[in-house]
């Protein structure tokens, strides 16, 4: 059931929803979740359907303009997305202001963030085709500067995107191409890739894409208002998880029984701030249906690489079968989430760990802009949450000497 408190506000009606649990704050067509069945649909298709048939690019259409492309209208988005890989090359010098082992999620904020500074001036907002044209830009130059924040923090120069090369491919050669030696595409890491993008590409109201609503509710530039999508995916209960994972894995450090059991159990104690990351959903109460994707994803690349026995892989899966077999975990629905198994494919490809939750964002880039663009089409209000008030009633400030 459905409360409309627009309709309550003259008589006074007030909610009090911290996390905004159970509070709409818009009407969205672009994605559907329903947490209790496991059921993720992006403008009506199911998630396993398109990660099994689709790829990013014709996802991030869909997104964007609410249906499939037909294939000419695939061929053009395609081609206009890699008509607009380049970064401006004024753009290289912004890098150079950050120290060379700054968080590669740091320097995404700042670099996306001064897109604005070269796409301000002539955009309006109201405008169709300017909206259209900064959400191409910013799916397109999204792959270029996340590379460019790897090249930074390892001291190589830093790849041009090559236009001969689909999304993934051209994402893996400017992260991992160098100019020493010819960088060979291996067909089986950029289908993985290209998963992971749509893996993480739209979840309706999570708390970045939110964000960049709110930010945009204001009519501030698109590219600002995805930069402050960054900074709220980077924390470790939302895109950060992917890194913990990982981190929390090496912990772990092997998978015997004894072990395992230890960090579960230290994820139950109330006392230990230990979250076993990877490990539940504000709205998925039943599986995530992502991570059932990604697992397979993961033992289909592993597989492919030889690396069926990898050591985190055996340790991630002995801890997802003794948690999903513990009350505390039963009792609170708890399921590994799209981000219990994205590491372990990222770490394969050689993806470095800092570099993961850069990943997601380049991916969730088309869902962010996708949900400003509706926003902005389709009318709003600028984004104005109330407060209950717990601070001193008034005093009088006290007289000087
Ligand atoms: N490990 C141990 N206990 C957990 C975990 C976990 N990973 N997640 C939730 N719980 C427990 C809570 O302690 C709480 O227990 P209580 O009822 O005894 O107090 C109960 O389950 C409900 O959890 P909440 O924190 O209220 O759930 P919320 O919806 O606020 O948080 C979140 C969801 C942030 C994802 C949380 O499950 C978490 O921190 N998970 C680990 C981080 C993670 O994997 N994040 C990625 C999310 S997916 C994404 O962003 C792509």
């Amino acid at each position: 059931d459905v409360i409309d408190v627009r309709d309550l506000l003259a008589e006074g009606f007030f909610t009090y929803d911290p996390g905004f649990v159970a509070t709409a704050a818009c009407e969205s067509g672009i994605t559907y979740i329903d947490g209790g069945e496991g059921v993720l649909l992006h403008r009506g298709y199911p998630i396993a359907q398109l990660a099994n048939n689709s790829n990013f690019v014709e996802l991030s259409y869909l997104l964007l303009f609410g249906e499939l492309p037909s294939k000419e209208e695939y061929v053009n988005f395609e081609k206009t997305i890699r008509n607009h890989t380049m970064v401006h090359e004024q753009l290289a010098n912004f890098f150079k202001g950050f120290r060379r082992d700054a968080h590669p999620m740091a320097i995404l904020c700042g670099v996306v963030g001064g897109l604005a500074a070269f796409y301000h001036d002539n955009l309006d907002i109201t405008k169709e085709e300017e909206r259209r044209v900064s959400a191409i830009r910013l799916i397109a130059k999204m792959p270029t500067l996340a590379a460019m924040c790897h090249k930074y923090n390892i001291g190589q120069p830093f790849n041009y995107p090559r236009n001969d090369l689909n999304y993934a491919e051209n994402f893996l050669y400017m992260m991992f191409g160098n100019p020493c030696e010819e960088y060979k595409i291996n067909p089986v890491f950029a289908k993985a890739m290209d998963r992971i993008f749509m893996l993480h590409a739209d979840h309706e109201q999570n708390a970045s894409t939110s964000t960049v609503r709110l930010a945009g509710s204001t009519g501030a530039n698109p590219f600002a208002c995805i930069s402050a999508g960054i900074a709220a995916l980077w924390g470790p209960a939302h895109g950060g998880a992917n890194e913990a994972v990982l981190n929390m894995l090496d912990e772990i450090g092997d998978d015997s029984e004894e072990n395992i059991q230890r960090f579960v159990d230290r994820a139950k104690d109330k006392d230990d701030p230990f979250r076993l990351m990877g490990f539940g959903h504000r709205v998925y109460r039943n599986f995530d249906p992502r991570a059932k994707v990604m697992k397979e994803t993961c033992d289909q690349v592993l597989g492919e690489l030889g690396m069926a026995d990898d050591p985190q892989l055996k340790i991630a899966k002995r801890l997802e079968q003794i948690a999903l077999e513990d009350d505390y975990f039963i009792e609170r629905q708890l399921y590994p989430n799209v981000d219990f198994y994205s590491g372990i494919i990222l770490k394969a490809i050689g993806v470095p760990a800092n570099m993961f939750t850069v990943v997601f964002a380049v991916s969730r880039t088309i869902g962010w802009i996708s949900h400003w663009n509706e926003m902005i089409s389709t009318g709003y209000r600028i984004g104005r949450p109330r407060q209950l008030y717990t601070g001193h009633t008034q005093r009088d400030y006290p007289e000087k000497n």
